[in-house]
């Protein structure tokens, strides 16, 4: 959500005339060029799944019994900052359906109290742990629901890091599409066993800030992918969490092929709800919708947080004119019934009918009291925070998740550890607090102080933070600090260590810090606040340096990683409210740094595709060609072979580990190139079509009305007819009330369920043979037979499965088992419409390893299984 621009627009609101709000365009596919999304429809119904039959007989019973207003109220936003949440649904109290609260974010909860500020999604990834990230969606769930909302808004997993400034990469868990499945999908089932609704984000195409957005001032950016591209990357981690049961999924601010995520008929009625099997229901992002009918019949099920297009002003895309599109006509009431259908059956599926408490928090206000309805311009008040503390023992996971994913790039002469007695020089402002106080910035939009998450809706504040400086401090015997960024005059002896701290900085759109809008446009992928030249100057006077880096993703490191005196480099990824005991586990040997690059750090940024820079332009719409198609991050470096200063998943430690025995079993076979036929379609709520009483939607007699507030109410629906021909609406082109048939690919959540069989494991023994504990991932890449045997080409290496050892002593073993599907070696055949493996694996070879730079095991399947030289 995007406060800044709500300002400016309700500022404008009062200079534009009333109907530039009032006459939105309904355009469903604006230009009919070479990047056109295909229209789809009708909306596909929910309910057709044995997992959710329980919930979507509940929920038929209760909607069967509602009426217009109540269905229209569960559908629509009540308006901006009128409730406590980032948005809330209006009710149906006859059934005991409260104002719904879906609020952010994906790493704690925002702009409350007495809340865990856990490490985002690049953090998270760079650990490989999926524990940590099953616990940290349980415990981001237990606040969630603590705190009375309904709907947490995370995970991430899109944008994915195809642009390597992009500015919320750092949401998200990683440039992989199978790290960002694994993560989200733990992260799900998490966040649900608590009973909060998971918000799968953002859907789809997302990959920078600058212009997603579109509004009556200009128009959001185009990504225009191609199918295979869409299925083998950007859709592949909405997969996994819809096939994890995700509750709801957000639509992204930007188009797809020139039509707007949030009424793209293809992306939501064709894709998510029909190949993917989708049951729960999709939200717009905040201001994302654009059109009330077009959105409604292109399968969007809720709006957010309301309002039209200038928010504030009480008006509303759907809300009353929901109503009234349904009582002329226009939109079929069997798309009403879904629409509300997948709400309360999602709330039942994750039991929030069974004592789920109120908002007991405002993210309006830290006071105690204030007014209800902060967006009304006279609101009642009351109570607002409760100040209920969520945060249990959650710290324990921050801390594990932070200290864990500690990438140590290099780490010459066994720099580290460090010993709390060695004399330390400690430089960089990165090391210490906020200069202007804890959460002085909103939404955390500024880089000042130790750098723990990125800005934005995607954060929280931070309930109190230790510092890398305090950290050091208490457990140091010998350190001195410099928090500057300026050079300080200082005469070192030879056995004095520099530590020396940068970072890097991103966010969202709607803050501008440091001249970067979101992205990273001014920054590029340098350390901020000139830490080069800190890490430079630090170089030439000390003989023993180690760089200790807070970043967002990916930086270039050339200025100075080759310098003799830079010994150890250590990566800290974003580590929330635990930066500084986590660090010092790792700087002075209490663990060893277990954490793996979740991205390529590559010599220049000119190594990147020249696709996937960041678009800028003023007039007209821009057009962003994912012409790089699958090979972005290390797939893109595989295929051009060229050579990154540190590859993805690369990570060292202060032991060493072998790997022995490999052992590939079949365990599946795959004798099919395609999976076996999907199952048919269950059966879907049937609701008479009849059309509701024009008086269930009059304004009751007893209501006090808030000003602004949107309601699905109307002031003469009885006035309105309904055409049955419906000849005089402009139906979008290609619109159909005739079900589609369904589509191959589907037929569970996620897919065809087949697409999940175990196909291949690999197991391996690793063996810690050095002189520290420390934890080993496992990291499986997948590299697929030529383009003669599937007909294209694939990318050289892909990671398809992961596993983290335990912390194995010296001398300590674990076996570790990968578990490959038949989709983990799919190539999505967009003639069949289908995912196409090579017949029994034939050609396939899987590489195991601790990063795509130190691979240690090579299985040809048919062939040998072995462990091979380690290639750098
Ligand atoms: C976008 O257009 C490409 C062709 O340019 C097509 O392959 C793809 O399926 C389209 N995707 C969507 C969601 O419209
Ligand atoms: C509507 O509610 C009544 C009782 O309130 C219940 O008996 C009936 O089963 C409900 N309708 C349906 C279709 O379940
Ligand atoms: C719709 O929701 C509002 C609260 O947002 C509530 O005041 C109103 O009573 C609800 N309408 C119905 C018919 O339940
Ligand atoms: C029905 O109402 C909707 C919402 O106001 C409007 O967009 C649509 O044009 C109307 N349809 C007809 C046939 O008047
Ligand atoms: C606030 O949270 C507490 C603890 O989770 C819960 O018991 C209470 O019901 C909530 N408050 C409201 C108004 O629901
Ligand atoms: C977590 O916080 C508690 C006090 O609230 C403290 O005793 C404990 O040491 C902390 N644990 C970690 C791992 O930081
Ligand atoms: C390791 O340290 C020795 C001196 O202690 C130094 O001569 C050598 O250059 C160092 N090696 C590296 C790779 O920095
Ligand atoms: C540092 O140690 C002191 C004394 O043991 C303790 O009071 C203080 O809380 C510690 N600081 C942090 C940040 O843990
Ligand atoms: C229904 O629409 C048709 C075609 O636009 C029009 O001729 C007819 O007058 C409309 N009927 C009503 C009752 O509005
Ligand atoms: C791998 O799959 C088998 C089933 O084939 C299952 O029993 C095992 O637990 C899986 N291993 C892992 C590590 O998930």
């Amino acid at each position: 959500m995007s406060t800044t621009r709500l300002l400016h627009l309700a500022l404008l609101s009062g200079l534009l005339p009333w109907s530039w709000a009032s006459s939105p365009a309904e355009t469903l596919h604006p230009r009919d060029d070479e990047a056109f999304s295909p229209p789809y429809y009708p909306a596909p119904a929910g309910g057709w799944l044995s997992d959710w039959a329980d919930a979507y007989e509940k929920a038929y019973r209760v909607v069967s019994n509602m009426t217009l207003a109540e269905k229209v109220n569960l559908t629509t936003g009540t308006g901006m900052f009128m409730g406590p949440c980032a948005g809330q649904t209006g009710s149906a109290l006859r059934f005991g359906i409260p104002n719904l609260c879906l609020h952010d974010s994906p790493l704690g909860i925002r702009n409350s109290d007495h809340n865990t500020a856990f490490p985002p999604g690049v953090t998270v990834g760079a650990t490989f742990d999926k524990d940590l990230m099953y616990q940290r969606g349980v415990e981001l769930g237990e606040e969630a629901r603590g705190k009375g909302v309904n709907v947490l808004l995370g995970p991430v997993v899109g944008p994915t890091f195809r642009k390597p400034r992009g500015g919320r990469n750092w949401e998200g868990f990683g440039a992989d599409p199978s790290l960002q499945a694994i993560g989200g999908s733990l992260t799900i089932k998490g966040m649900q066993s608590t009973g909060a609704i998971a918000c799968l984000k953002h859907f789809i195409g997302n990959e920078q800030e600058m212009h997603r957005e579109s509004s009556v001032i200009t128009q959001g950016y185009s990504s225009n992918i191609d199918d295979r591209t869409l299925h083998e990357i950007y859709l592949w981690p909405f997969a996994e969490g819809v096939r994890a049961g995700t509750g709801s999924v957000m639509m992204a601010y930007n188009d797809v092929n020139r039509s707007t995520c949030s009424q793209n008929s293809l992306l939501i009625n064709g894709i998510l709800k029909d190949e993917l099997g989708f049951q729960g229901f999709v939200v717009t992002d905040w201001l994302a919708q654009l059109g009330g009918v077009s959105s409604a019949l292109a399968g969007l099920d809720m709006s957010m947080p309301g309002d039209g297009a200038i928010p504030l002003l009480g008006d509303s895309y759907w809300g009353s004119e929901l109503s009234r599109s349904v009582l002329n006509g226009t939109v079929p009431m069997e798309r009403l019934n879904d629409m509300v259908t997948r709400i309360v059956a999602t709330w039942y599926q994750m039991g929030q009918d069974q004592d789920y408490p109120l908002p007991n928090f405002s993210s309006n206000t830290l006071d105690e009291t204030g007014p209800l309805y902060p967006g009304a311009l006279i609101s009642p008040t009351g109570v607002v925070n409760q100040y209920v503390n969520v945060q249990g023992d959650h710290n324990i996971t921050a801390h594990a998740i932070a200290r864990d994913a500690i990438t140590l790039l290099k780490n010459n002469n066994h720099t580290l550890p460090l010993s709390t007695s060695d004399s330390l020089h400690i430089f960089g402002t990165d090391a210490g607090p906020n200069s202007n106080g804890l959460n002085s910035c909103t939404d955390q939009g500024c880089d000042n102080g130790v750098l723990t998450m990125g800005w934005g809706s995607g954060t929280s504040r931070l309930p109190y933070l230790v510092t890398p400086q305090e950290a050091i401090a208490n457990l140091s015997s010998n350190a001195q600090f410099y928090i500057t960024d300026t050079f300080p005059s200082v005469t070192p002896n030879s056995s004095d260590i520099a530590l020396v701290f940068i970072n890097a900085d991103s966010g969202e759109n709607y803050i501008t810090v440091e001249s970067n809008p979101g992205d990273r446009t001014t920054a590029d992928l340098y350390a901020w606040h000139n830490g080069d030249d800190l890490v430079t100057a630090a170089a030439a006077k000390y003989s023993r340096v180690v760089v200790i880096i807070h970043t967002v993703g990916p930086l270039i490191l050339e200025s100075w990683i080759d310098l003799p005196s830079v010994q150890a480099v250590l990566i800290a990824h974003l580590p929330g409210q635990e930066a500084g005991y986590s660090l010092t586990d790792v700087l002075f040997g209490t663990y060893s740094p277990s954490g793996h690059l979740p991205y390529t750090i590559p010599y220049q940024e000119s190594d990147y595709p020249s696709s996937v820079g960041l678009l800028d332009q003023v007039f007209g719409q821009i057009q962003d060609p994912f012409t790089e198609t699958l090979y972005i991050d290390y797939r893109h470096f595989l295929n051009a072979n060229i050579t990154p200063r540190y590859p993805f998943g690369h990570g060292l430690s202060y032991t060493t580990f072998t790997y022995s025995a490999p052992v590939l079993t079949t365990i599946t076979p795959l004798d099919t190139a395609y999976p076996p036929a999907r199952a048919t379609k269950g059966s879907t709520p049937s609701y008479p079509t009849t059309l509701p009483n024009p008086s269930e939607v009059a304004w009751p007699s007893t209501l006090t009305r808030i000003w602004r507030y949107l309601y699905p109410y109307l002031d003469d629906p009885s006035s309105i007819t309904s055409n049955s021909t419906t000849a005089s609406y402009p139906y979008p082109s290609g619109y159909s009330t005739t079900p589609k048939p369904a589509p191959r690919a589907g037929g569970a959540q996620g897919g065809n369920p087949a697409l999940w069989d175990i196909a291949f494991s690999v197991q391996v023994t690793i063996t810690n043979t050095g002189n520290y504990s420390g934890r080993a991932v496992a990291q499986l890449y997948v590299e697929l037979p030529s383009s003669d045997v599937l007909g294209v080409d694939t990318p050289a290496k892909q990671l398809r499965q992961f596993e983290k050892t335990g912390t194995l002593t010296p001398g300590e073993s674990q076996t570790v088992e990968l578990n490959v599907t038949r989709k983990d070696l799919s190539i999505w055949d967009v003639v069949v419409q289908d995912w196409k493996v090579p017949v029994d694996g034939d050609g396939v070879t899987f590489w195991v390893g601790e990063g795509l730079g130190d691979l240690r095991v090579e299985c040809a399947v048919g062939g040998t299984c072995a462990v091979v030289d380690s290639v750098s």
